[in-house]
C-alpha cells in the first residue's frame, strides 16, 4: 500500500544527529519530501544522502539555528522557494547543557536551553504556520521529554524548557483546532544519541557512563514513532506519546546489568 506520507513536505529541525537524522531517513523511506534543519552542514549533507537511498525523492537541506530569529526565518524563505505547502513540521532541535545544581548553574547554559527547547519551538511552529494552516490533516509534532514531566537533581533548566515545551503542544492544540491540523508531543525517555555527549560538553566517558549496563532507547525507536503518528488518517490526532526504555521503570529507577571491570 502507497504510503500516505509520500510525497509530502516533511520539515525536521535538528536533522544533523540522533532523533532527526533517524527520522529524517524514516520519512525519506515512506517517500516523503524532506527540507532538513541544523547548524552542521557537513552532517546534514549526510543525512540527506541517506534519506535519497533510503527513498525520498527531496531531501534538501539548509543551515537552521533555532535560537536566532533571523535564522528561523531565512531557513522558511529558503523552504518556501522549494514549497509553498508543508504537511509535516518535526520540533526537535534542542537538548540539554551541563547538569548543575541551580546553586551552581551557568548563564550560558541555562539560556542555550531555554533559547532552543522553548524559543526554538515557538519560533519555528510561527514561521511554518503559514504554510500548513490551508493544509487541514497536516501535522506538528514537538519532541520533548520525560524531563518535561518529572524533575531530577541537576535539570532544573532542562526539565523546565521541556514542561515548557509540552505546555506549548498544549496550547497551540487548543489555538489550531477547527483547522484540521493536529498537534502532538513526543516525550522520550533515556535514549542512546548524541545527546549526553552535547550536555557533557564533549566529555564522551562521561556521556557513556549514561547508558552503561542499561539497554536504552534508540534513535530509531523514536523516529518510527513520529512517522507513525504522522501518517494516522486526518482525523485522528496523537496528542502525547511518552516512550521510555523498557529498564527505565521510573526517572530514578533504571535497571543496569553489571558491567565486567576492564582488564
Ligand atoms: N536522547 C535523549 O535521551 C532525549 C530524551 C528526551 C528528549 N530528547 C530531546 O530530543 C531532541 C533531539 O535530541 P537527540 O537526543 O537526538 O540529541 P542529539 O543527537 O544531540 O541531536 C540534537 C539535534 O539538535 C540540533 N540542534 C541543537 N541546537 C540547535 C540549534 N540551536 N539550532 C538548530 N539545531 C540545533 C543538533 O544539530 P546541530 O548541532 O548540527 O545544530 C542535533 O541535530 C532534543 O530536543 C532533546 O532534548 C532527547
Amino acid at each position: 500500500m502507497r504510503s500516505r506520507l509520500a510525497n509530502k513536505w516533511v520539515i525536521i529541525t535538528g536533522a544533523s544527529s540522533g532523533f532527526g537524522a533517524a527520522t529524517a531517513r524514516a520519512f525519506g523511506a515512506e517517500g516523503a519530501k524532506l527540507l532538513l534543519g541544523a547548524r552542521r552542514l557537513d552532517r546534514l549533507e549526510k543525512v540527506s544522502s541517506e534519506c535519497h537511498e533510503a527513498g525520498s525523492p527531496e531531501a534538501l537541506f539548509h543551515a537552521l539555528d533555532v535560537s536566532q530569529t533571523a535564522s528561523v526565518e531565512s531557513f522558511v524563505k529558503w523552504g518556501r522557494s522549494h514549497t509553498d505547502c508543508v504537511d509535516v513540521l518535526i520540533n526537535n532541535a534542542g537538548g540539554a547543557h551541563g547538569l548543575d545544581t541551580v546553586a551552581e548553574g551557568k548563564d550560558e547554559d541555562w539560556e542555550a536551553m531555554l533559547q532552543t527547547n522553548v524559543l526554538g519551538v515557538l519560533r519555528m511552529t510561527r514561521a511554518v504556520l503559514p504554510l500548513m494552516i490551508n493544509n487541514p490533516g497536516g501535522s506538528i509534532l514537538n519532541i520533548g521529554s520525560y524531563a518535561g514531566r518529572v524533575a531530577y537533581e541537576g535539570g532544573a533548566a532542562y526539565c523546565g524548557a521541556k514542561a515548557a515545551e509540552l505546555q506549548i503542544t498544549r496550547a497551540l492544540r487548543l489555538e489550531l483546532c477547527g483547522s484540521g491540523l493536529r498537534v502532538g508531543g513526543i516525550d522520550p525517555g533515556l535514549a542512546e544519541t548524541e545527546f549526553s555527549v552535547v550536555r557533557f560538553k564533549g566529555d564522551t566517558a562521561r556521556a557513556k557512563k549514561v547508558y552503561e549496563g542499561a539497554n536504552p532507547l534508540k534513535a530509531e525507536d523514536i523516529a518510527e514513532a513520529i512517522v507513525w503518528a504522522a501518517s494516522r488518517p486526518p482525523h485522528v490526532c496523537i496528542d502525547e506519546m511518552l516512550i521510555k526504555a523498557t529498564d527505565q521503570a521510573g526517572m530514578h529507577k533504571v535497571y543496569r546489568r553489571p558491567v565486567p571491570a576492564p582488564k
